[in-house]
């Protein structure tokens, strides 16, 4: 390193030697109480934290080419009368079985790893492993591992085995896709006022995709399915709901699937943002018997995830995280390298989408680099005031997440907690304080990599006032790797 990097090194707010610590693979799995506490578990936080996340970053030495084709593995934090217990496990998938047995990959990732055996062994197979690592989510009875492309994996919410795939009663065929992003609708207008699961699913076919919405009642059960074709290639990993509708942002992008059939290429690698090329806002009514879909127009870059979505008079108001276009994963490129400068950052944008005129407004309202949007539970679909995510410790460029914020969308207030230099932040959950009426009155769980020990902590955080620093500090006995999503259930599971 000459002597300049090293100065320009010294400025940043982490090293890319200890960010790298949190890519290591974690294959033991842990059960036990946390013992090691700085601060105070608040008496009423009461309930289960599961995560999800790849575990599993190489087979015997030989790496993932990408974060997104690890394995998938749960971590559940359960709180009860000040104490917490640990538990964490891999969901015991096919492709994790075999490949655990075999020691070494047996499938092509969509991400670009490829099977063992050089281009020969990977070219014409299109086999994909179902990694069930992308979220987790409690609901109706059931704790699902989700993964985007294919049927959710059901687990034990007591001791995470895992327990086969679910199929909601054949509502759902094998092998059929269930998105990592449902959302929990809090009173659904279908049903009486009760809460509802929303989901999708993305299953291109050519020239146009077919986008399926599901909905759940509260004993896990699909009451509702209808599935809409629209025009184009669609890369959709997330989307948002208000009481009637859910909203799809169609970025542009475009997919070669040629790379991939001859095994250069995994297939996520073949997808090419269209600079210049507009978004495409689809608005699906929620009432099945409503077929009419609208679709507007914007530009709005590349998203992976939105913040929320509510109606408002005769608009709907979608807040998302934007990048200016879609990252490419080269081959052989290794994403513990990865050039942060070189990347622009995503920002919160607020789109106002006008039923009637069809006009699609938007602004700004975060320009820190952020990812992994959450608001209060009751608010999902709903007017909301304040948001929490994961964000950069510097106010601009990119680089990795190691602070939490909770920004006030009504004033543009912001609050932040930072872990760095050594601590390196993920997605926050906010849990709401039982019996609480305000919208921040509750507290914010992460998992946070701390570099300086190698090892990971729960923070609990004020939700009420980030800036005081954490409620407490839960510190793991060894690490958990970057994860992706995961929810919380006041139910607790030991
Ligand atoms: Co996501």
């Amino acid at each position: 390193m000459s002597y300049l990097e090293k100065e320009k090194e010294q400025e940043k707010s982490y090293t890319r030697v200890d960010w790298q610590g949190g890519y290591k693979s974690q294959s033991q799995e842990f059960s036990y109480w946390i013992d090691d506490i700085e601060g105070k578990i608040p008496q009423e936080l009461h309930g289960t934290l599961f995560r999800n996340g790849p575990g599993l970053l190489d087979i015997n030495g030989e790496s993932v080419q990408h974060p997104f084709d690890g394995d998938g593995m749960i971590s559940q934090i359960s709180f009860i009368n000040g104490k917490a217990h640990f538990r964490n496990r891999f969901v015991y998938t096919e492709g994790y079985v075999a490949e655990k047995k075999a020691g070494k990959f047996l499938y092509r990732g969509v991400f670009g790893t490829q099977k063992s055996g050089g281009w020969l062994a990977n070219a014409f197979n299109v086999k994909i492993k179902n990694i069930a690592n992308t979220n987790v989510i409690y609901w109706g009875g059931k704790l699902l591992a989700l993964w985007e492309a294919a049927d959710p994996y059901r687990l034990d919410p007591k001791n995470l085995e895992t327990l086969g795939k679910e199929h909601f009663n054949g509502k759902l065929s094998s092998g059929e896709a269930f998105s990592a992003h449902p959302r929990l609708d809090p009173s659904c207008v279908k049903d009486g006022g009760k809460p509802c699961l929303v989901n999708f699913a993305i299953k291109p076919n050519g020239l146009s995709t077919t986008i399926t919405i599901f909905e759940l009642n509260t004993n896990g059960e699909i009451v509702l399915k209808h599935a809409h074709s629209i025009p184009g290639f669609a890369f959709i990993h997330d989307f948002a709901i208000t009481e009637n509708y859910c909203i799809f942002f169609q970025n542009p992008v475009s997919f070669n699937p040629i790379p991939f059939a001859l095994g250069l290429k995994g297939a996520g690698q073949c997808v090419k943002f269209q600079q210049g090329k507009p978004t495409r806002i689809l608005v699906i009514p929620r009432n099945p018997e409503n077929r009419e879909i609208k679709v507007f127009e914007t530009t709005a870059g590349f998203i992976f995830h939105h913040s929320n979505a509510y109606e408002e008079g005769g608009s709907i108001v979608v807040d998302s995280i934007c990048y200016e276009s879609l990252p490419e994963i080269e081959p052989g490129s290794d994403f513990r390298e990865v050039d942060f400068e070189a990347l622009k950052p995503g920002q919160l944008w607020r789109f106002n989408i006008n039923l009637e005129s069809k006009k699609v407004e938007k602004r700004q309202i975060e320009d820190r680099c952020c990812e992994f949007p959450r608001v209060h539970p009751d608010n999902v679909g709903r007017p909301y005031r304040y948001l929490y995510m994961g964000v950069t410790h510097a106010a601009t460029g990119n680089a990795p997440l190691q602070a939490f914020e909770k920004l006030d969308v009504e004033t543009g207030e912001k609050q932040i907690w930072s872990a760095a230099p050594k601590g390196f932040a993920s997605e926050p959950v906010f849990v709401p304080r039982p019996g609480s009426k305000n919208e921040d009155d509750g507290w914010l769980l992460a998992l946070v990599y701390d570099a300086a020990y190698e090892r990971s902590y729960i923070v609990i955080l004020d939700g009420k006032n980030l800036n005081l620093g954490p409620i407490a500090k839960l510190h793991l006995k060894h690490h958990i790797p970057y994860g992706l999503h995961g929810n919380f259930t006041p139910e607790v599971f030991i």
